[in-house]
């Protein structure tokens, strides 16, 4: 591999399984036990709040509870031992990434541990359970608050700074993710129509789009991410 310049690191719930956080789509994933149209859209939110606050408070709890593993720490020490432009970025609504030490990172599909006011739109820090008596900080209104994630039909954030930083990466790393969500599926082949980037897949079993990806590397998060990394700091 030659040295890049340029890199952009996707990630998807794998690279926290054993950090002990479910994936969605494996066998036993979150989405096995719960219908994503109950608790992760704006329209399950509203026929049943408390059904929605339940799923995320147990999420929540899980997390405060959870530790970065290998693979977290190794992409924090990319960031810092890499002297070129660097952009994480995560699906994952955990805050394992930053508790690794990344600091160039955007969350796509938000984060668990802030809360959203739909009343005045407020986001803040939240580690707390949240139910339909919370009162919102910011505005006083009580039962308009919601995770600040990113439920199936509403926009992702950030993806103006995404789609800059895969327009000009020359490596695209696509870590533990089922390829399975859009837009986040869709970079490989954004990033391959260019035509200049290599692009890698990390990930226990190949993905949904694999075939798209010019070097696959399958195993545990833990394994293959801290040796990837290592060979990419010594090109
Ligand atoms: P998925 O659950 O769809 O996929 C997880 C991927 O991680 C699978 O391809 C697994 O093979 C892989 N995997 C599992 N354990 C692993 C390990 N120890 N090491 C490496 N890989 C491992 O999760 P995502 O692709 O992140 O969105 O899902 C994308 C989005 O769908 C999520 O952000 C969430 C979900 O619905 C929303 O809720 C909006």
């Amino acid at each position: 591999m030659t040295r890049p310049k340029s890199i952009v690191v996707l990630t998807g719930a794998g690279i926290s399984a054993e950090s002990g956080l479910g994936t969605f789509r494996d066998k036993d994933g979150l989405w096995t036990k719960y219908d994503l149209n109950d608790v992760a859209t704006p329209e399950g939110f509203a026929r049943n709040p408390v059904l929605v606050h339940d799923f995320y408070n147990a999420r929540r709890r899980n997390l405060v509870e959870a530790m970065p593993n290998a693979a977290h720490v190794a992409l924090a020490d990319l960031e810092q031992r890499f002297d070129g432009d660097f952009l994480l970025v995560t699906q994952n609504v955990d805050d394992l990434h930053e508790r690794a030490g990344s600091r160039k990172l955007l969350h796509m599909h938000g984060e668990l541990l802030k809360i959203r006011c739909e009343a005045c739109d407020a986001v803040r820090a939240w580690r707390e359970d949240l139910d339909l008596a919370t009162t919102c900080p910011a505005c006083a209104t009580t039962g308009r608050l919601r995770p600040h994630v990113v439920w199936f039909g509403e926009m992702p954030l950030y993806m103006e700074a995404v789609y800059d930083a895969l327009a000009l990466c020359d490596l695209f790393v696509s870590i533990g993710t089922s390829g399975q969500v859009y837009p986040a599926a869709g970079f490989v082949a954004d990033v391959r129509r260019r035509g200049i980037a290599h692009t890698v897949e990390l990930n226990l079993d190949p993905s949904d789009g694999f075939s798209l990806f010019a070097e696959k590397i399958y195993g545990p998060a833990t394994e293959v991410v801290p040796t990837f990394v290592e060979r990419l700091l010594k090109s």
